[in-house]
């Protein structure tokens, strides 16, 4: 069972957001999510190219992008230009979700696309095979440290099995309340990357001990996951 952490810097402490990316780097992840908020297709803003900018030469881990933005065909090409590596639009944002793939993939991206809690599995039944990552929200998007809706459990597992079914190597990421209790559920369910900003950023003793955690508790059992591999 291959398990990856992907801390989301909208947890950590935005006055030091270089060493807050750092010190994760140092903890084995292998990239981190930067949430890109506008105020229109979630009730709240956050950053734009500039935190990508900022950030790339502080780090080699990858930059993953989660837009929550419409129509991110509008951001899409500043987003990869600022530093980028993955690129992550909502299936809810465009009508034209293929076209916004696309445009990742010519940019030299991966691309992935994400499912809010309402939007059925089978709406990437059409671009599933195009895709890096299917990224299932477990909250609704817009902010962190929201509880986990237990309801998205089903979906997780039907976008593992369709993506078995057709033997497709593309990651199930989730996002939204994983924490030491949660992340078990996910990772039986079939997601192998699990996002987490509150449970990593706002730990007590820290990033470090707290993603050795949660990689314990999603695979039940010591650090020998792939998560710290590279260290
Ligand atoms: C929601 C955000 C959050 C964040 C993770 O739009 O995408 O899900 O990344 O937040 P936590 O781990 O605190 O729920």
């Amino acid at each position: 069972m291959r398990v990856k952490i992907a801390p989301s810097i909208l947890s950590a402490d935005f006055t030091q957001l270089g060493q807050q990316v750092q010190i994760v780097e140092a903890a084995g992840v292998d990239r981190v999510q930067l949430d890109v908020m506008d105020g229109r297709y979630v009730p709240n803003i956050t950053f734009g190219p500039i935190a990508f900018r900022s950030l790339r030469p502080l780090t080699k881990l990858t930059l993953e992008a989660h837009l929550m933005v419409t129509p991110p065909e509008d951001f899409i090409e500043a987003i990869a230009a600022a530093g980028a590596d993955t690129i992550i639009v909502h299936q809810e944002s465009t009508p034209h979700l293929h076209r916004a793939i696309q445009q990742i993939h010519s940019l030299g991206k991966k691309a992935g696309v994400a499912l809010n809690p309402s939007t059925p599995a089978s709406t990437l039944s059409e671009v599933l095979g195009l895709l890096q990552i299917v990224l299932v929200m477990t909250v609704n998007p817009g902010f962190g440290g929201q509880k986990f809706i237990r309801e998205t459990l089903p979906k997780i597992r039907q976008v593992r099995s369709a993506l078995t079914e057709r033997g497709l190597d593309c990651e199930v990421e989730v996002d939204g309340g994983i924490n030491e209790e949660t992340i078990g559920w996910v990772a039986e369910a079939g997601a192998d990357v699990m996002v987490a900003g509150s449970s990593v950023y706002d730990a007590p003793d820290g990033v470090g001990p707290a993603i050795a955690r949660l990689v314990q508790c999603a695979t039940g059992r010591g650090l020998k996951s792939s998560v710290l591999s590279h260290q």
